[in-house]
Formats: C-alpha cells, sequence, structure tokens
C-alpha cells in the first residue's frame, strides 16, 4: 500500500501552534484516531491534532458507552498511534474514574500517558468542578485539553446524551466553565454538543483555541470520531458528522468476494501460490517416481 503525503508544512505541531493558528484566526483540524494504521493516514494527510479518545470504547471496543474504558485499554492504543505520529500534536483521553477520585490519582495516571504512552496532552471532561485536577496537571508539566458542553462520561448524570446549554442559566454555566479552563492554562478546549451561538461567544471570550464537536462553525477548529467521517459505526449519525466515505461498505464488499472466492476455489490461484525451486521439484518427482516404483 502507497501512502501519498498531501506535501503541505510537515512542521511539528505543539501548544505553541495550536495559539497561533487562534490568533491567526487558522482553523484547526483534529480527528481521533485509535491504532496505527489510521493514525498514519490521519496524520499524513495533515490534521493537527490526534485525539485517542475514549470513544474508543464504544467504536473499537464494541462498549455502550464511555464509561467502561480503562486506563490500560487508553494507553494500549494511545502507544499505537504514537508510533505513527509524527506531526500532529497528541492529545489522550483520561478515561472514567481516572481523574473523578482525587487529584493525586489524576496526576498519577496522566503522567502514565505523558510518560509511557508518549501523549503530548490529555484530555479530562469538566469546567469548574474539575479545576483542581486542571491545575494540579499543569503545575506537573502536563498540558490539558479541556472539554465542557455535553460531556459524555457523564451520560448517567445528564440523562442521556443531550445538547447541553439551551437555558440561559446553561449558558451562563458553561460560559463560567470556559473561563475557568482558560485561567487554569488549558492548552485548548473541547466544546461538545452546544448551541452554535453559545460556542460562538465562549470562542470569542477565551483565549484558548475552542475545538467544536455538534457546536457550529465559529469553533477555532472542529473534531470529528474517525469512524463517524468515514462510515465505519452500526448507529445512525448524529447531526453534526458528515460523512465523507462508507468504508463500512468497501469492507463489507470485499469480505463477500473473497468469501465468494474461496468458497469457488479461486482464491488462491496459481500466481498468488509459491513453488518449489526447479532442482527440487526435479528431485522430489525422482523420490516419488521411486517408490511408486517400490509400491
Ligand atoms: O472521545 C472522543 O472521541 C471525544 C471527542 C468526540 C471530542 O471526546
Amino acid at each position: 500500500m502507497s501512502i501519498t503525503s498531501i506535501g503541505e508544512n510537515r512542521q511539528k505541531i505543539t501548544t505553541a501552534t495550536l495559539a497561533e493558528k487562534k490568533s491567526r484566526r487558522e482553523p484547526i483540524t483534529c480527528l481521533t484516531a485509535y491504532d496505527y494504521a489510521t493514525a498514519r493516514l490521519v496524520d499524513e494527510a495533515g490534521i493537527d491534532l490526534i485525539l485517542v479518545g475514549d470513544s474508543l470504547a464504544q467504536v473499537v471496543l464494541g462498549y455502550d458507552n464511555t464509561l467502561p474504558v480503562t486506563m490500560e485499554e487508553m494507553l494500549h492504543h494511545t502507544r499505537a498511534v504514537r508510533r505513527a505520529v509524527k506531526r500532529a500534536f497528541l492529545v489522550a483521553d483520561m478515561p472514567y474514574a481516572s481523574y473523578h477520585i482525587g487529584v493525586k490519582d489524576a496526576v498519577i495516571n496522566a503522567t502514565k500517558f505523558a510518560k509511557y504512552a508518549g501523549a503530548e496532552a490529555v484530555k479530562i471532561e469538566g469546567g469548574q468542578k474539575r479545576i483542581d485536577v486542571v491545575n494540579a496537571l499543569v503545575d506537573a508539566e502536563i498540558p490539558v485539553m479541556g472539554h465542557i458542553g455535553l460531556t459524555p462520561q457523564s451520560v448517567n448524570a445528564m440523562g442521556g446524551y443531550k445538547v447541553q446549554g439551551k437555558s440561559l442559566s446553561a449558558v451562563e454555566l458553561l460560559m463560567r466553565d470556559a473561563v475557568a479552563l482558560d485561567r487554569a492554562g488549558v492548552c485548548c478546549m473541547v466544546l461538545e454538543g452546544i448551541p452554535r451561538e453559545v460556542a460562538a461567544m465562549i470562542t470569542a471570550e477565551v483565549s484558548t483555541p475552542t475545538i467544536g464537536i455538534g457546536a457550529g462553525p465559529e469553533c477555532d477548529g472542529q473534531v470529528l470520531v474517525i469512524n463517524d467521517l468515514i462510515g465505519m459505526t452500526f448507529h445512525n449519525p448524529a447531526k453534526f458528522v458528515r460523512r465523507y466515505a462508507d468504508v463500512g461498505a468497501v469492507i463489507s464488499e470485499a469480505i463477500q468476494n473473497y468469501r465468494a472466492d474461496v468458497t469457488a476455489g479461486s482464491y488462491p490461484s496459481d500466481a498468488e501460490s509459491y513453488h518449489l525451486p526447479k532442482d527440487t521439484a526435479a528431485a522430489l518427482d525422482d523420490v516419488l517416481a521411486r517408490k511408486r516404483v517400490i509400491r
């Protein structure tokens, strides 16, 4: 397989690049990736930020929501992605319960991503409620990506996946969360599942870059789950998903063709088989001929 780089500027993306992009009003591109091959394609296509999201739980591991995914699973997939990524800024999602129990625990878990999995930042969900954790991580020299709005780890507390920030009080709360994260020094923040007007206000208010998912076009950047973008999911996509390919259908057709060929005996062909060297084949013919004579 040949993978062609789009040949654009291959300069490494850092926290400084993200800030520069915001100040130049240059959109930041972000996608999730969970394995080596996909991460290579995403990186070589020039995406700025790669997130090993805990959406891994649903799209790769088949769980119902993000709550069950473990530190070990997130570390394992972050390492695979790390081996692929050369240019993009690599962020690992801290899974549920890895930063909810205590600040010390959160720092220990975050350092595992930085030290043993090569993550350049970690993402945690929540605003003011998690400020102590954010402060401690920033103190430990670990850049933090914030995440507010529809935070999937709060699915039970929220009573489902619902657009957040629809009432005046909810807008005010979101703005307070965003400002708190900004002041705490996050390197960027995800705004998920909120009205476009609210995301625009937050983006104008905070100095940190905002990365939207279901938050409209005024954010400083956009993120999507790669499986949604390429059509590798088994559910109806959310309103904000734009599907750029139907890779699921391509894979399905390839598998059906393979199955049909094996069943019909047309795979593998002679050209797809290995052969004995000529002298070994001749010697083997001799041996078999002698055996036939003896019998
Ligand atoms: O886990 C994830 O993929 C995410 C993104 C959708 C932001 O948190």
